[in-house]
């Protein structure tokens, strides 16, 4: 199959990858997408590492086998930085794109010197997130906050709660920063962006709030870029001739009404289990 005709997949534990999806297809829209959500896997945070790596190296391996794809997006904290170098090593050449803490652009808008990291237990307390925390962010305090209850409030309830219940989620981690003297908190779990707004609001001038979902997206196509001759040398596809991006779940349960709310708001056909 030509490169063009193929999809780039992003995965996660579970529906915090989709933002993530929603901004790259933005800028790369003559491409497909699909999206697996690790449904049996979840929640990634609380696991220990080998059992991460192990799902992340199952799943994508069936992923690849049952789509050809043109690039994947680890486009979860937790699974990239344990995952991310064995999957390169494991498909050599093959465009895979990781999801790293936005440690470096907070620790440069910091004017106070604190920062405040938001993330899954896993990632606050890797050997990877010290070093990263050393190297691009030496000058700074870096506050670290592992946060699961936020995790199973965007994978459950987010899509049936209103905006109060949305906000009040966010309020412990926001208030314990502020309270901390953080004037950046990092977004470091990718479910995190569906509440973006409501860190936001809740924030307001106290804190600036960081993610990488530009970043991402930028190495995505800087990579395609590099690893296909030309990004766009096939005739354009048009919006009619395209197929629809598709959303598959790990796991043999039916595809519940949760996912198929989340695969809607993100204009992607509910397509089943892997
Ligand atoms: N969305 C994930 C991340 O960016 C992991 C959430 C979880 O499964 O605990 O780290």
């Amino acid at each position: 199959m030509n490169a063009n005709d193929r999809p780039i997949a992003f995965m996660d534990s579970g529906v915090g990858g989709l933002p993530y999806l929603a901004m790259a297809r933005d800028k790369l829209p003559n491409d497909s997408f699909v999206y697996l959500a690790d449904r049996a896997g979840f929640p990634y945070g609380p696991k220990p590492a080998s059992v991460i790596i192990d799902n992340v190296r199952r799943i994508v391996d069936r992923l690849m086998k049952k789509t050809e794809l043109k690039a994947l997006v680890i486009a979860c904290n937790t699974a990239s930085q344990l995952a991310l170098e064995i999957l390169k090593a494991e498909y050599p050449g093959f465009p895979i794109v990781g999801t790293i803490p936005a440690v470096k652009p907070a620790a440069e808008a910091s004017k106070a010197g604190v920062i405040g990291v938001v993330a899954t237990q896993s990632t606050v307390t890797a050997p990877f997130f010290d070093e990263l925390v050393k190297s691009k962010a030496g000058s700074c305090k870096v506050l670290r906050r592992g946060d699961a209850a936020l995790v199973d409030f965007i994978e459950r309830r987010f899509l049936a709660s209103g905006k109060e219940e949305r906000l009040a989620a966010v309020k412990p981690a926001v208030d314990s920063f502020l309270s901390d003297g953080a004037d950046v908190i990092v977004l470091a779990c990718t479910h995190f962006l569906h509440v973006y707004e409501e860190f936001v609001e809740m924030a307001g001038s106290k804190a600036l709030i960081v993610d990488s979902r530009e970043g991402v997206s930028k190495r995505l196509v800087e990579l395609l870029a590099a690893s296909y001759n030309s990004p766009a040398e096939k005739p354009l596809a048009t919006q009619k001739e395209k197929l629809p991006d598709r959303m598959f779940l790990t796991g043999t349960a039916p595809f519940e009404p949760i996912y198929q709310g989340f695969a809607k708001a993100f204009n992607l056909q509910a397509a089943g289990s892997i």
